[in-house]
């Protein structure tokens, strides 16, 4: 029997720092969304716990016992349990849009089904990284804390997203050691109510991502990214996801946000892009 579950890309539509810990990691307040654009995990019983990575993004994923699917599957099971795990990559690597969580977590669901056994608390899960626990159950959240705090927000309009991402790498510490102020106000609480996509925007316009000026100091590729979204018909924002290097449009229908991917897709060869809705 095989277990298929989706990792699908975490996008955040904000992303506050409202601290820092004596430890030195952040506080966040983080209004985070799920594309249908992402990556896939198989499980199937086997007598030890291996890991095969294909798909188009496989290229320079480590297979071995550091990748987060084989730590997540370690936390997971009892010592000498056994699984066959696929990961499909799609999306790009270390890219501020989640895919070593969304891993991580869409393989703690599939062995929870194949080994029968409950899922760890979210403060647990969070030790394999700060997403994890908003990946596993991938659906519109509000993430605080180091991200194991997760509270439900208004129901979301109908949106779509297009995910570019312009092949630079960004390590999420610099990210985060590049950013000066590190007290910053969180959102309203509780959040508005949003009765479309348009209004979403006006409100997240009013809102920040602070990792986005010390990312795009140290990336300046950034600042073309967001300036070809915002200059694509149709898009109501254009923003960085978590620490970057991945940047979204927001748009209003799917035949938008399409038109605009095969835009930029053909405008830069180079950069990785990616249109889907998102989901509710
Ligand atoms: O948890 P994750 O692996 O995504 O974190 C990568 C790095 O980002 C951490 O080692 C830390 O330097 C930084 N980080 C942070 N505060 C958070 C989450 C991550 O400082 N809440």
């Amino acid at each position: 029997m095989a277990i298929e579950a989706l990792a699908p890309a975490k996008i955040n539509l904000t992303l506050h720092v409202t601290g820092q810990r004596e430890d030195g990691y952040h506080l966040l307040d983080s209004l985070v969304v799920f594309a249908e654009a992402g990556d896939r995990i198989l499980v199937e019983p086997a007598d030890d716990l291996r890991l095969t990575v294909t798909g188009p993004k496989a290229a320079g994923i480590p297979a071995d016992g550091d990748n987060l699917v084989l730590r997540a599957a370690r936390m997971l099971g009892q010592a000498g349990q056994g699984a066959a795990i696929t990961l499909e990559k799609h999306l790009p690597m270390a890219s501020g849009i989640g895919g070593g969580s969304s891993d991580a977590a869409a393989t703690l669901r599939a062995l929870a089904r194949l080994w029968a056994v409950t899922l760890p608390p979210a403060i647990e899960t969070a030790r394999l990284g700060a997403d994890v626990p908003v990946c596993l159950d991938p659906r519109p959240r509000r993430m605080a804390g180091l991200g194991e705090i997760l509270s439900d927000v208004p129901q979301l309009p109908p949106l779509w997203l297009v995910l570019v991402n312009p092949g630079v790498p960004l390590a999420t510490p610099a990210v985060f050691r590049a950013l000066t102020q590190k007290t910053n106000p969180a959102m309203p609480d509780p959040l508005p109510n949003w009765s479309s996509a348009m209004d979403l925007a006006d409100f997240l316009r009013s809102q920040r991502n602070d990792l986005e000026p010390p990312a795009l100091a140290i990336q300046p590729v950034i600042g073309t990214v967001l300036a070809a979204l915002a200059a694509c018909d149709g898009c109501l924002l254009a923003r960085m996801s978590g620490s970057g290097a991945t940047c979204f449009g927001l748009f209003a229908s799917a035949a938008s946000a399409a038109s605009a991917a095969c835009a930029l897709a053909a405008g830069q060869p180079g950069w990785w892009v990616s249109d889907s809705a998102v989901l509710a």
